[in-house]
């Protein structure tokens, strides 16, 4: 503890004045590459420091904190910034100080070790920024939930053609299989949540749109059907491969990093998550999810 307060300053743990709660929440922070970070994603820290302030942490250190939080934690800069509680500390010697504080730790329901130690790394090396903007990692707690069928509703006609049919399935790959059914470029289902079962019926949220931009630039704006199923007209609508993909509901998005030459969307967007073999990519996170 000597050590420690000595390493944060001011900081001497357990007694810490009240926070004023008047003080105004900091705006969102930009991320390194200067676009606008996903609410819940961390910028400017290398990917592992954001993966532990987005699973710990920005459940109440959002952009706009919550849960009684004087304030963000959610950028390299909102690290550095003083603490409101010692202000000759940083928020980063306070943070750290704090996941050690038994009596008054954050977050309040205490942190594990291993996250700890992520953070206290990072400090000791001097706060080195991160290249990469994690939006992905840092998203990967809504990726950590049960599976369910969301909408309570199944596809029940087996292989009957439909628009409608066989949601959460590999629309194109069963297609080519069988030799019937659409040769479809860009085909899938968006679902509420991570995890849901082939046949579940999908979000049908008319606010729901999949955004395809394709290799000429050319943007496709395609809305989800009753079963949330999605897809290009196959032969009206044609695109040029690689295709960048993201899920915009409103003013929230949730896009994919990178860019894929396959739109059989649900064949990696399994209820699960897939990697596909000799693939160098991440594996997919599990179903394609509406922001
Ligand atoms: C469940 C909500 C919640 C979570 C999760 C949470 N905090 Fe907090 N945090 C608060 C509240 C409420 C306060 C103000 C009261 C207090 O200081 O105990 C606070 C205060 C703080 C402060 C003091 C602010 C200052 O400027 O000195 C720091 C630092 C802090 N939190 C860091 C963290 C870190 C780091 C995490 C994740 C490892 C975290 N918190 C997770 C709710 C939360
Ligand atoms: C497990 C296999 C399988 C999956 C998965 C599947 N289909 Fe089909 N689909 C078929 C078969 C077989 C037919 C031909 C049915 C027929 O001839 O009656 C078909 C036909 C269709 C037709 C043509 C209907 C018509 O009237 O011509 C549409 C549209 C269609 N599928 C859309 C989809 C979409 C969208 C998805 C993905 C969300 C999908 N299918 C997933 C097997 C599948
Ligand atoms: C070849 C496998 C593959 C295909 C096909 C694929 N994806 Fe992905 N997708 C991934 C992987 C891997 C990730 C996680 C890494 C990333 O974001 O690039 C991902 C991530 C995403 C995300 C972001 C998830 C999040 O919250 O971070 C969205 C949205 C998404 N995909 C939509 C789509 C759509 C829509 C299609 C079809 C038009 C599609 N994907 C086709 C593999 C695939």
């Amino acid at each position: 503890m000597i050590l420690l307060a000595a390493a944060a300053g001011c900081y001497t743990g357990g007694d810490i004045t009240p926070v004023d709660r008047s003080v105004p929440a900091q705006a969102p922070a930009t991320g390194v590459d200067g676009t606008e970070p996903s609410p819940d994603a961390v910028t400017g820290v290398p990917c592992d420091v954001a993966e532990v302030l987005a699973k710990d942490c920005a459940g109440c250190h959002a952009a706009t904190p919550s849960g009684g939080a004087p304030n963000a934690i959610m950028s390299w800069d909102d690290l550095a910034s003083p603490s409101l509680t010692v202000p000759s500390s940083s928020i980063a010697e306070v943070s750290i100080a704090r996941m050690k504080d038994a009596a008054n730790p954050m977050p309040p329901d205490g942190a594990s070790p291993q996250d700890l130690a992520i953070l206290e790394k990072w400090f000791a090396a001097g706060m080195p920024k991160g290249t990469d903007v994690c939006d992905a990692k840092a998203a990967a707690s809504v990726y950590d939930t049960p599976s369910v069928c969301s909408t309570k509703t199944s596809w029940t006609r087996g292989d009957h053609g439909s628009i409608l049919m066989r949601p959460g399935g590999a629309c194109t790959q069963c297609h080519d299989d069988q030799g019937r059914g659409p040769d479809y470029q860009i085909a899938g289902t968006v679902y509420a949540t991570a995890h849901e079962p082939d046949d579940c019926n999908g979000t049908s949220s008319s606010a729901v749109k999949v955004v395809i931009t394709d290799a000429a630039h050319k943007t496709f704006t395609v809305p989800v059907n009753a079963a949330g199923n999605f897809y290009l007209d196959p032969i009206r609508q044609k695109i040029t491969m690689p295709y960048k993909a993201k899920v915009v509901s409103g003013a929230k998005s949730r896009a994919m990093s990178a860019a894929q030459t396959d739109g059989d969307c649900n064949k990696c967007h399994t209820e699960k998550g897939t990697k596909l073999k000799g693939s160098k990519q991440e594996a997919a996170p599990g179903r394609v999810m509406a922001p």
